[in-house]
């Protein structure tokens, strides 16, 4: 398993003249996407920012560990994943660019086909500024015969009437004919074409697009509408069909039979942008500039030897946290360890419907995005994780193991985890978790999770040399020896240069260097492990929708393979075969964290460090 990097890249201002769209949609919460479109592709290009923003990306991608791999990966992903994302940079550098949107969606789109939740660029200017919505998010449905259909989620208008109560008056009158005004009445019905054609080929267009995971089967499933348990709540996932992170659609077309009709009828829907909830209010085209595309607080690293950049940067939350999927966490937390994926949808703040919330109440123990039930045959305890990371670290891992120890207490002598869409968070909650499920023996000490190594690109083995002189006395940063350990597991020594010997490789012709083998990260933890298995690994499910990335992964690829613990993916095509796996990786990190190591050890000026945005 490798350490990946990631980036969220956003940019600087730049100026804009001519006839101005933006005042037309200045003010107001939701617009078409034409509207929305119309005032996004006005910026020129600005070849010094384009410049810019290239070479922030270029001299980024050597801390990622993935990307000579990704020019063609090893089965069975080989057909997912062979993007040369070196190459794509070196085309969209000499490509002509009629706007600035349109250089963005280029750059975001190679980055997509990666399909890598954490090798992304994403830019507030552009991502999510405008979510465009229809009222109509779709389930695949299996019927008992075998036989699978898309359709209408039986619950799309309660979702829609509920989370869009300013819009659905338009959506209602724009339903032809005897239609109108009936949008209730297409809940739940079978969709037989999108836009004139199958279903399935929409499914997998996005699917080619969309991104984030190498499995194609997860990636069709991001179509589809599904839930995630939220910090505070439980939320909607609209899926790509109803919700899109860009205004590029006007409607669609859907030929569909509704429940209790023979007759198919066809209906065009249009899409509605939304002014998403993190954009900030403009008046024209320069005031969305400089509101939504220059650099703030955290969209670049800092010295943290430097007092004034450190009071500046520590109160701010990070821009990139707008895109990481997992609840808000507080700045003292971000030290820990994270694995997270990304992306340009901002976790989901569209509520779950009443009537689909678990019918039992969940346990006093349950905490944030950890709920813990028992089912009616009294042996059957629940943890619904929507994601590795909560608000507090500390009060987490307490409620996993006293909501565990609780439900034993009730009888439950067996366990599923349902991971559905948790994008992952704390590393050492994911080894924490599996660490007090299992118990205490080989797989789970000193390390209940993968070795790791990194990758020692030029600038990597720079920033560890510096730090060996003694750059980081009050070890910050996350080069410094002493965050690592060797595959013995003992911690390095200040002066040890623990990215050597590097590990050289040639991956798909290209010449590479990587760390040796690292041990463990969370052991021993802040609070004492019990001394036995809360659960017998034959007696636990972990369920998801393929959804689970990053630490997530983590624990169910480790849960997985090293417990014999039995893996369920619900839903996706029967076709397709269903991972589990998600994306994992080791501690993933972004641009301003990258940049907060190289400014930390005076490197900023050297040739391949990345500029300023
Ligand atoms: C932005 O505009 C909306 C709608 O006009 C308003 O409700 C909101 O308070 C404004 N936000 C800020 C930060 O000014
Ligand atoms: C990216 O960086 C590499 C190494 O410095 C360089 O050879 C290449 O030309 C750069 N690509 C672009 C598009 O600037
Ligand atoms: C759970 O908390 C509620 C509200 O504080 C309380 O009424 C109830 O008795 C508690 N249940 C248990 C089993 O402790
Ligand atoms: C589960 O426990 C409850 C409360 O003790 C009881 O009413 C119910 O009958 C039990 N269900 C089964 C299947 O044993
Ligand atoms: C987490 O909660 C504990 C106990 O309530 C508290 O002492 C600690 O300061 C909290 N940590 C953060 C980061 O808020
Ligand atoms: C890890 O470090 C210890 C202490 O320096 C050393 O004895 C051990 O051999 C090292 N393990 C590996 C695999 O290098």
């Amino acid at each position: 398993m490798l350490a990946a990097a990631l980036f969220a890249v956003l940019f600087a201002l730049g100026a804009s003249a001519g006839p101005d769209p933006c005042v037309a949609i200045a003010g107001k919460k939701w617009v078409s996407p034409r509207e929305a479109r119309a005032c996004m592709f006005s910026f020129p290009v600005d070849p010094e920012l384009k410049a810019n923003i290239i070479q922030v990306v270029n001299n980024t991608l050597p801390f990622h560990t993935s990307v000579n791999y990704q020019i063609l990966a090893p089965p069975p992903f080989q057909n997912d994943v062979h993007e040369d994302i070196a190459a794509d940079l070196a085309r969209i550098f000499q490509m002509s660019y009629d706007s600035d949107f349109e250089f963005h969606l280029d750059l975001y789109r190679s980055f997509r086909r990666l399909n890598d939740g954490h090798c992304t660029v994403f830019n507030f200017c552009y991502d999510s500024l405008y979510i465009s919505y229809l009222p109509t998010p779709l389930v695949l449905l299996t019927a008992s015969d075998g036989s699978q259909s898309v359709h209408i989620a039986p619950e799309a208008f309660s979702v829609a009437s509920a989370e869009f109560p300013d819009q659905i008056e338009f959506w209602q009158d724009s339903l032809p004919g005897n239609l109108k005004g009936k949008l209730a009445s297409l809940s739940g019905a079978k969709v037989l074409q999108i836009n004139g054609k199958d279903p399935l080929i929409a499914v997998n267009e996005n699917a080619v697009t969309t991104g984030s995971y190498q499995s194609f089967g997860t990636r069709q499933n991001s179509f589809f509408s599904s839930y995630s348990r939220g910090a505070k709540g439980w939320a909607y996932i609209m899926g790509n069909f109803a919700l899109q992170i860009h205004p590029l659609n006007d409607f669609v077309e859907l030929t569909i039979q509704r429940i209790d009709n023979s007759l198919p009828e066809t209906l065009s829907i249009p899409y509605r942008s939304r002014f998403g909830s993190a954009a900030k209010n403009f008046t024209d085209g320069e005031s969305y500039r400089e509101n939504n595309c220059v650099s703030v607080a955290g969209t670049n690293g800092y010295d943290v030897y430097d007092l004034a950049s450190v009071s500046e940067h520590t109160h701010a939350m990070p821009p990139v946290a707008y895109f990481q999927q997992q609840p808000l966490i507080s700045n003292q937390d971000r030290r820990r360890p994270i694995n997270v994926m990304l992306d340009g949808t901002p976790l989901s703040d569209v509520e779950l419907p009443e009537e689909s919330h678990p019918t039992t109440a969940a346990l006093n123990e349950s905490y944030s995005v950890a709920q813990f039930y028992l089912l009616p045959d009294n042996i059957t305890g629940v943890l619904a994780l929507g994601s590795f990371s909560a608000g507090n670290f500390s009060v987490f891992m307490a409620s996993l193991l006293d909501g565990l120890q609780e439900l034993k207490a009730l009888g439950a002598t067996h366990l599923i985890v349902d991971v559905t869409n948790n994008g992952g968070g704390y590393i050492c909650i994911a080894h924490w978790l599996h660490r007090i499920l299992i118990g205490p023996k080989a797989t789970t000490e000193p390390q209940a999770g993968l070795d790791t190594c990194t990758r020692a690109s030029t600038m990597a083995q720079l920033i560890v040399e510096k730090i060996n002189k003694g750059a980081d006395p009050k070890e910050l940063l996350s080069y410094h020896p002493s965050q690592w350990k060797n595959s013995s597991n003992v911690p390095y020594s200040v002066e040890t240069h623990w990215l050597r010997p590097t590990v050289d490789l040639t991956i798909n012709g290209h010449q590479d260097a990587f760390s040796p083998r690292l041990g463990a990260e969370c052991q021993p933890f802040e609070m004492a492990p019990p001394d036995h298995g809360l659960f017998a690994p034959e007696n636990i499910a972990i369920l998801s929708n393929g959804r689970c990335g990053s630490s997530c992964s983590l624990f169910s690829i480790t849960m997985s393979k090293h417990e014999g613990v039995k893996t369920v993916v619900l839903g996706g095509h029967k076709d397709i075969p269903q991972q589990y796996c998600g994306v994992v990786g080791g501690q993933s990190t972004h641009f301003a964290e990258i940049d907060t190591e190289i400014k930390s050890t005076h490197l900023k000026t050297h040739i391949l460090a990345p500029p300023d945005l």
